[in-house]
């Protein structure tokens, strides 16, 4: 299966912490509610950092591990909901930056928490050259400002972070994608344009019952299409948005709990930047050793979901 393959990952976190208990004195809310049924424990919140800062910081720290000159960087890929302008596109700001060719693209795209499922098939489909054969995809997201933060329903759930992930095309090794879109905007979504409410506004219910059953059918689809098998993966990374969302989703497929990667304890639901963190840190945990197959699923406001498979 030919496709794509992550060389280097990074991650940039804003420096403000706000906990459960910190949130407690700001709506009606405790550390028990929210750890049960999200267990999320606390997440980092911008304070004066904005969507660019976020992402200089994680496409910064991939090209350094990856030891990649901007030079050679054929197609920037941000996604996000929560840019700093309509226009221009964060990418467009972060090329500069970087110092990228002027030859490539860089644009903005938005599928919500399942973008970066969205960017990896998107960096597939471009024509990376010879000289320059890498693809960045940055999930940047600052969800902090579009949260109605005495809305406890909402704004215990999110944090503000940006994961960064430098792809390269390759003859060998798994990959393979499974998107998805069912126009479905009423249960969540967030207002902007022209709109009064600039909010994030959620059926946590309706959303819960899309992902516990799209998160299987994608995980299903993606085995299909590859021919491999659920004990061929050795790690699952679905998006970061409640551990029993993870959790049901690993009983409804019957693999081991142990084997689904968990950091949302200390981000919360940080949208289309949630599965580029969880590799960062996977990565650095050594747990993505050459010849590891992930299988990262990804679902969001639209209803979008995406789902991808990688070897390391
Ligand atoms: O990125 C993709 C988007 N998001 C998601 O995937 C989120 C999916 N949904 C969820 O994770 C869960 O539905 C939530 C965590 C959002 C909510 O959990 P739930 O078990 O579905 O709770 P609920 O909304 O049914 O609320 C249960 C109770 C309600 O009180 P009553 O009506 O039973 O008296 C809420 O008012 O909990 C109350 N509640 C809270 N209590 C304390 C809601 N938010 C809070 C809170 N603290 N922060």
């Amino acid at each position: 299966m030919k496709g794509l393959h992550i060389k280097a990952t990074g991650r940039c976190l804003p420096k403000k912490i706000l906990t459960n208990d910190d949130l407690s004195r700001m709506v009606d809310t405790n550390d028990e509610w929210i750890t049960t049924r999200t267990g999320i424990k606390q997440r980092h919140i911008c304070d004066g950092e904005r969507n660019i800062d976020l992402a200089i910081g994680a496409a910064t720290r991939a090209l350094e591990k990856a030891a990649v000159r901007p030079e050679e960087i054929g197609a920037l890929v941000v996604t996000t909901f929560t840019p700093d302008y309509y226009t221009p596109a964060v990418a467009c700001l972060l090329a500069k930056a970087l110092g990228l060719s002027h030859d490539i693209p860089a644009f903005d795209m938005n599928a919500a928490c399942s973008g970066f499922l969205y960017a990896l098939q998107v960096a597939n489909g471009l024509l990376l050259q010879e000289e320059r054969p890498y693809a960045l995809i940055v999930g940047s997201e600052v969800i902090s400002k579009t949260t109605d933060w005495s809305d406890r329903s909402t704004c215990v759930l999110f944090g503000d972070v940006a994961g960064a992930a430098l792809v390269e095309r390759r003859e060998v090794g798994a990959f393979c994608t499974a998107l998805g879109c069912d126009g479905n905007a009423v249960p969540l979504y967030c207002g902007g344009a022209g709109d009064e409410d600039r909010f994030i506004r959620m059926d946590g219910g309706e959303v819960f019952k899309f992902a516990v059953r799209i998160i299987p059918q994608t995980v299903e689809a993606l085995l299909q299409k590859s021919g491999l098998t659920l004990a061929d993966i050795d790690y699952f990374v679905c998006h970061q948005a409640n551990k029993r969302i993870i959790d049901s989703a690993a009983k409804k497929l019957k693999a081991p709990q142990e084997k689904f990667f968990i950091n949302l304890d200390r981000y919360g639901n940080t949208s289309s930047a949630s599965i580029p963190i969880a590799l960062d840190e996977m990565g650095e945990a050594g747990l993505l050793k050459p010849g590891v197959k992930t299988l990262c699923v990804g679902f969001g406001a639209g209803f979008t979901w995406g789902g991808a498979i990688l070897e390391w």
